[in-house]
């Protein structure tokens, strides 16, 4: 990774617009490397901006919606200026039948490309300022580790830091395997030295991004392993703090739960996407857990770190997924008590194993589900956060807050948000908040010694 320091003349201005998880907004990052690097600076005017680049993603129906409406959208754009460059890449371009649609419909997409050839971007980038045809490149597959790339953080104190790339896992209604492809870690060594510029450079916390983290060195020919990088990462000098996800429930170690808690500088929290409460759902999804082992999991994670918070993921409305199934969905977050839950639909993915199941359940059913899964997360959460009323807690400041205008925002070790009056010169920095007030997702209080 190299930090752009020295940035080189004007040449106009680019944008961005991301869809999808940390590993597109990090790939985003990469790009905004490459475009800083060549002289554009960033705009927020669609009307403004000489390049505008499409990250996008599929792992769900409305993602891909967006996207199209966005593309759309940008025609009248390019027939204002026939200049400007478009381009779309990301997940969703690794769907042949998406850059078929593309190629026939959004003529005025200059550059296409995938998520397994994202360095070729400046090359492309190149070809398509010196010709006018469209550019379609998109690798089937990422045979190779994808090389370093320049990146321009969005924050000058948290960064994104890439672990491994794509996931073997399979679950039967997911397409990041086929958009992402195989597995591949990076080298310790390679990471490690990511991480220490970036503390060099003033990170105070990191976020090691993957799939699956406990795949992390399955493809190495020694043993190292995730809790290995933990504890060497660990070590690095001006880290406050190192993040993590996801971990897949099926394979997660005593080891990884040990380190968590042991290591000062890994924070005490666990995202364990459980995606289903019944076993007949957790099987068709292939899964490779039971409800009774997720469970005995959630049981020896508190045991190790009980100050640790646990959040999840889940689908409502998998194909076959009777009253009865989501009951134990429902039933399985009541003796779990997460802290806080992404909970989705289940939505259609073309070439999955999912697509093909009979028994879809109806949208009216889908939404019925999804809201009274909603509702009882935001109590739990609410009775969740009680214990921290008047407790004082170390918080990374993130900065001013966007919802509460005059406040700074930051966050605990267990992933909660909190809001507090201060200087946004705090920002980076570690303090110590006194909670005073709670609600489900969010906590008050004022900054104390
Ligand atoms: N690798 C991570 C998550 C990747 S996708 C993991 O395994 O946990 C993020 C979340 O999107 C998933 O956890 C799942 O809850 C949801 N998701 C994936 N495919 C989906 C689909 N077809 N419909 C609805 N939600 C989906
Ligand atoms: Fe998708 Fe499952 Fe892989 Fe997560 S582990 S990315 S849900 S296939
Ligand atoms: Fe992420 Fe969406 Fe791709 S969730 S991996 S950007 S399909």
């Amino acid at each position: 990774m190299t930090l752009l320091k020295d940035k080189k003349e004007h040449r106009g201005f680019y944008l961005t617009v991301t869809y999808g998880c940390q590993m597109n907004e990090h790939d985003s990052e990469k790009l905004a490397g490459v475009l800083e690097g060549e002289g554009y600076h960033p705009t927020e005017e669609l009307t403004e901006a000489d390049i505008i680049i499409l990250n996008t993603c599929c792992v769900r129906e409305n993602a891909e919606l967006k996207v199209y409406g966005k593309v759309g959208q940008l025609k009248r754009l390019k027939e204002k200026n026939p200049d400007l460059i478009i381009g779309i890449c990301g997940c969703m371009m690794q769907q042949e039948e998406v850059v078929n649609e593309i190629k026939a419909k959004y003529r005025h997409v200059d550059i296409v490309f995938g998520t397994h050839n994202i360095h070729h971007f400046p090359k492309l980038l190149k070809q398509a300022k010196e010709q006018k045809n469209p550019l379609v490149q998109v690798w089937d597959e990422n045979t190779e580790l994808i090389p370093d790339m320049p990146v321009q953080r969005t924050d000058d104190h948290r960064a994104w830091v890439t672990t491994i790339y794509g996931c073997n896992n399979f679950c039967t209604y997911c397409i990041v395997p086929y958009v992402r492809g195989r597995e591949k870690s990076r080298p310790v060594e390679d990471i490690v030295r990511e991480v220490e510029e970036l503390a060099a450079d003033g990170v105070k916390e990191v976020t090691l991004l993957g799939q699956n983290v406990n795949s992390y060195g399955n493809d190495f020919e020694d043993k190292t392993d995730f809790t290995d990088l933990l504890t060497a990462l660990n070590e690095v000098e001006g880290l406050a703090r190192i993040r993590f996800m996801t971990a897949h429930p099926k394979d997660c170690s005593d080891r990884l739960i040990e380190a968590v808690a042991n290591l000062d500088k890994v924070c005490d929290h666990f995202h364990l996407p459980v995606q289903a409460g019944s076993n007949k759902v957790l099987k068709a999804m292939n899964r490779n857990y039971t409800r009774e082992e997720y469970i005995d999991l959630i049981e020896r994670v508190r045991a190790k770190n009980p100050n640790a918070s646990i959040s999840t993921d889940v689908i409502v409305g998998f194909p076959g997924e009777s009253e009865e199934d989501f009951q134990a969905t429902l039933d399985l977050f009541e003796k779990v008590e997460y802290d806080m839950a992404y909970s989705f639909m289940y939505s259609k993915r073309t070439g999955t194993p999912a697509a093909k199941m009979e028994e879809q359940v109806p949208d009216d059913v889908k939404n019925d589900r999804l809201q009274r899964l909603i509702d009882l997360q935001s109590s739990i959460s609410m009775k969740n956060n009680q214990p921290y009323l008047n407790q004082t807690v170390e918080v990374l400041v993130e900065g001013e807050s966007k919802n509460n205008p005059e406040t700074l925002t930051g966050r605990t070790t267990t992933n909660k948000i909190v809001i507090f009056e201060g200087d946004t010169n705090l920002t980076g920095q570690l303090v110590n908040v006194k909670i005073n007030k709670v609600q489900s997702w969010t906590l008050y209080g004022t900054i104390v010694d």
